[in-house]
């Protein structure tokens, strides 16, 4: 076997899996105000910005070749029916277009929720101590209306309500958006790999978790399941999130289901590596693609990743 692994020439020749900086999408995080670039301290190198700064920070995103950004908003102010999500002068409603009007030719997924938006950090409306499922419908269909009007590409429903994407397809093709296709977050867990986001995003739920709604990382069917669901309600893509802890069931939905699969390598599998690159344990860029490598071996088609820019710089 060493005969192939003897010099850099013959591993790349015979290397199985390629990463590529189209397949990356870069999460970013967008709030009011003008000249406001704060670094996120659990996620070293990841900012929230004002529209002006995104910009900035798209166009440098889009030379870098990068498949595209998935946005994320912090809005002036919070409520109880999450308004901030749908309006349609919301941040991100008003990022796609600045982004669109400035940044031609990038492609633009928004993620479609509510957690940034309710006061309670929840992701739908709240009834009896949990979220309600088929009034969260409503608004999250109005959300991806909102997107879609505002110009994003692709929009990505991470609330995991049943019925979702049925319910935005609808609200899509009831308003001359047949052609926006819906990447889902199918199979997303309660995980607690989340935690640095929440940060990032402000969307902490202020009481209980979100395990009525998320799934249990322990259940490997159920995820299959889920993802056929997505796509029988009309999902163009699915998600696998997290990535790394769950690659088991990107291989599997590899296995299964002929559509585009999508790995988040989400905000704590980030911060642990940086952690680990922070206190000299670990090489940072040998990390980074070795995870990158990881999950595309494992079927993902696209990774939502936090390492977009460094990799992609890497790659060149
Ligand atoms: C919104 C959402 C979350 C993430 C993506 N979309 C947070 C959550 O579900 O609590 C997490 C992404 C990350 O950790 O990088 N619901």
């Amino acid at each position: 076997m060493r005969r192939l692994r003897s010099s850099e020439a013959i591993r790349s020749l015979v290397r199985e899996t390629l990463l590529h900086p189209r397949r990356f999408i870069l999460p970013l995080f967008v709030c009011p105000g003008e000249g406001i670039r704060r670094e996120i301290g659990s996620m070293p190198g990841n900012y929230q910005m004002s529209i002006d700064e995104l910009v900035k920070e798209c166009t440098e995103v889009r030379s870098l070749g990068i498949g595209g950004v998935i946005l994320f908003g912090l809005p002036e102010s919070k409520d109880e029916i999450a308004s901030g999500a749908y309006a349609d002068d919301g941040i991100v409603q008003q990022a796609i277009r600045a982004i669109r009007r400035e940044v031609p030719g990038l492609l633009i997924v928004t993620d479609v929720c509510n957690c940034e938006y309710t006061s309670h950090g929840h992701c739908g409306y709240i009834k009896d101590g949990d979220v309600d499922n088929d009034t969260t419908l409503q608004w999250l269909a109005k959300s991806a209306l909102s997107h879609a009007r505002a110009g994003a590409d692709i929009v990505a429903p991470s609330d995991m309500m049943d019925g979702r994407v049925a319910a935005i397809r609808q609200a899509l093709d009831a308003n001359g958006f047949e052609r926006i296709p819906i990447l889902s977050y199918a199979a997303k867990f309660a995980s607690v790999f989340y935690g640095p986001f929440r940060e990032a995003a402000d969307s902490a739920p202020q009481f209980g978790d979100r395990r009525s709604y998320q799934m249990d990382p322990a259940n490997g069917r159920e995820a299959m399941r889920e993802i056929e669901l997505d796509l029988e309600e009309g999902a163009d893509m699915i998600m696998v999130k997290p990535a790394m802890p769950y690659l088991d069931l990107i291989c599997e939905a590899r296995r299964r289901f002929d559509v585009p699969i999508a790995a988040y390598q989400v905000s704590g599998e980030y911060s642990m590596i940086m952690a680990a690159v922070r206190n000299g344990w670990l090489d940072h860029d040998r990390a980074m693609l070795e995870s990158l490598t990881s999950i595309t071996r494992a079927g993902a088609t696209i990774i939502l990743t936090y390492f977009a820019k460094p990799a992609a710089r890497l790659l060149g």
